[in-house]
């Protein structure tokens, strides 16, 4: 049994804003299913959901400052969070990234460095909560700081960083390096400088044990210049302490058999009633009401990660087809005004709802026949795993954890009964539609749509395996 600290910035149904939230909030429970001891640790924000007792255990002075910490629980489990809280740093309104205006929060290298710095109170069993762990588990740049803070400590914790999103870094200028008191001997190109920048990220990177990426594909990819953001060396550098671990998906959250949301639960024994999820779905979302037209749809942050450009590229084409179109997401703004104007213009073909709304994310997945997911990188992604669990066949570009987790619907695997969706190669509008038209062809072969839902439907997308691989690693180190 292993002592597990699973540091991050998000978790389900705590504070979401993608997909690390959905990760937070299942693998800790995996790992607890595995008889591990696992405490999960994260800012208290004043946005979180709170719904079981919270209560105070501790207080920490770190960089001249109180912080508290707060415990509950992950709901509907034993799983317990320990909340790091600071008012005067997270007591404001805002999501982990943004203040209320949707602008990055001013402080937020400050807000993370003092989350960093109490986890590694807690690790060094400095915190009064008579708890030690064997492994911290850091997730993304917010949480880069641990390791290269414990690699001053003397009888620290070994560690684990996941990449959840290349992308994103947490790079600051220079003078934030002693804005924010870090010890002189972390500033070197070895440590968390980064052509004269301050890079969180590359504390993680640097300084862990272990690192790791959400798919064995996203895990190669990185170590090239088009995936890396400019780190792609020191990764190839890395490349014996890194993998990739496929995430695997809540199969209590996202089950069409169970999902409160939907007007009709469905399995793959009753999919016929799957149909009048897609009718709801439409009247809902005020498009003509039809069983038969193919439902396309797509539930996305709206940003250049997620190809949404070249969607954006084959409307006008698709506007023209025998189909409808059902959009959430929100983003870029820009982004969202041209999508907006596609539906004013097309209100039969084109329904657009801009926000972020879990419920009727729950709808989409069950009520449309084809997701998609055009993305130019995807380290792992997670929708595409929710349609073909819901029997909704995804359309995706061939990258990340979007190429491990879909077989394309090819002559041999649609012979072997092992093809789940349809899959293109390259990052433009002509592959995208050319992938779209290919669905609507099988869409219209209702005896092979049935296989393809089928065969989607009966993956195992479960934790379990991949908790497995995690535990594998802390054992390791
Ligand atoms: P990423 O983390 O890069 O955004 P993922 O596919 O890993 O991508 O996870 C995205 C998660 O966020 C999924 O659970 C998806 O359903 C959810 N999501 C994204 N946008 C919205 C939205 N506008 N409303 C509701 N859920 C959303
Ligand atoms: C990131 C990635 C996404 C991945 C998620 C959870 O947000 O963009 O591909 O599924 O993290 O690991």
């Amino acid at each position: 049994m292993k002592k597990i600290l699973f540091a991050c910035s998000e978790a389900h149904p705590l504070i979401k804003t993608g997909g690390l939230a959905d990760v937070a909030g299942s693998l800790p429970r995996a790992l607890a299913k595995l008889s591990q001891e696992i405490r999960i640790v994260l800012p208290n924000y004043q946005s979180l959901n709170k719904t079981e007792d919270v209560h105070f255990i501790s207080t920490v002075r770190v960089d001249n400052q109180d912080a508290n910490i707060l415990e509950t629980v992950l709901p509907n489990s034993n799983v317990k969070v320990w909340l790091v809280d600071c008012p005067t740093l997270f007591g404001t309104p805002g999501n982990p990234y943004l203040d209320e205006s949707g602008n990055p929060w001013e402080n937020i290298a400050y807000r993370f460095a003092l989350f960093c710095r109490v986890v590694v109170e807690i690790a060094m069993n400095r915190a009064h909560l008579t708890w030690q762990p064997d492994v911290i588990h850091c997730n993304d740049w917010q949480t880069g700081l641990v390791p290269a803070l414990l690699s001053i400590e003397s009888n620290s914790p070994s560690t684990v960083f996941t990449i959840h999103n290349m992308a994103y870094q947490g790079m600051f200028p220079e003078s934030t390096f002693s804005d924010i008191h870090l010890p002189p001997q972390l500033w070197n190109p070895n440590g968390v400088e980064f052509h004269n920048m301050l890079s969180f990220i590359k504390g993680g990177l640097s300084y862990s044990n272990r690192i790791t990426t959400v798919s064995p594909t996203y895990a190669l990819e990185i170590q090239l210049p088009e995936f890396g953001y400019g780190l792609e060396g020191l990764l190839s550098h890395k490349y014996s302490i890194l993998s990739g671990i496929i995430n695997g998906m809540d199969l209590n959250q996202w089950n069409p058999a169970e999902d409160k949301s939907i007007s009709e639960p469905y399995d793959i024994n009753t999919l016929e009633k799957k149909v009048i999820n897609k009718t709801s779905l439409q009247a809902r979302s005020s498009l003509p009401v039809n069983k038969s037209v193919p439902l396309f749809g797509l539930i996305s942050r709206l940003v250049e990660q997620k190809g949404i450009d070249l969607l954006l590229d084959c409307l006008d084409e698709m506007v023209n087809m025998p189909l409808q179109l059902v959009l959430l997401g929100s983003g870029d703004k820009s982004v969202e005004q041209k999508l907006l104007e596609y539906a004013r213009l097309y209100p039969k073909k084109i329904s657009v709802t801009i926000g972020y709304d879990e419920a009727l994310a729950h709808q989409i997945e069950a009520g449309v026949d084809i997701f998609l997911m055009p993305s130019r990188f995807e380290p792992c992604g997670l929708n595409q795993m929710y349609s073909q669990r819901y029997g909704t066949i995804p359309i995706v570009r061939e990258t990340g954890g979007l190429a491990d987790t879909i077989e394309d619907a090819l002559p041999k695997s649609l012979s072997n009964n092992t093809a789940t969706g349809i899959s293109f190669k390259e990052a433009n509008y002509g592959a995208l539609l050319e992938a779209i038209k290919r669905a609507m062809l099988l869409y219209n072969d209702k005896k092979t749509w049935k296989k393809i839902q089928v065969s989607a439907m009966k993956k195992d997308f479960s934790w379990e395996n991949s908790a497995k691989q995690y535990l594998a690693l802390y054992e390791e180190i």
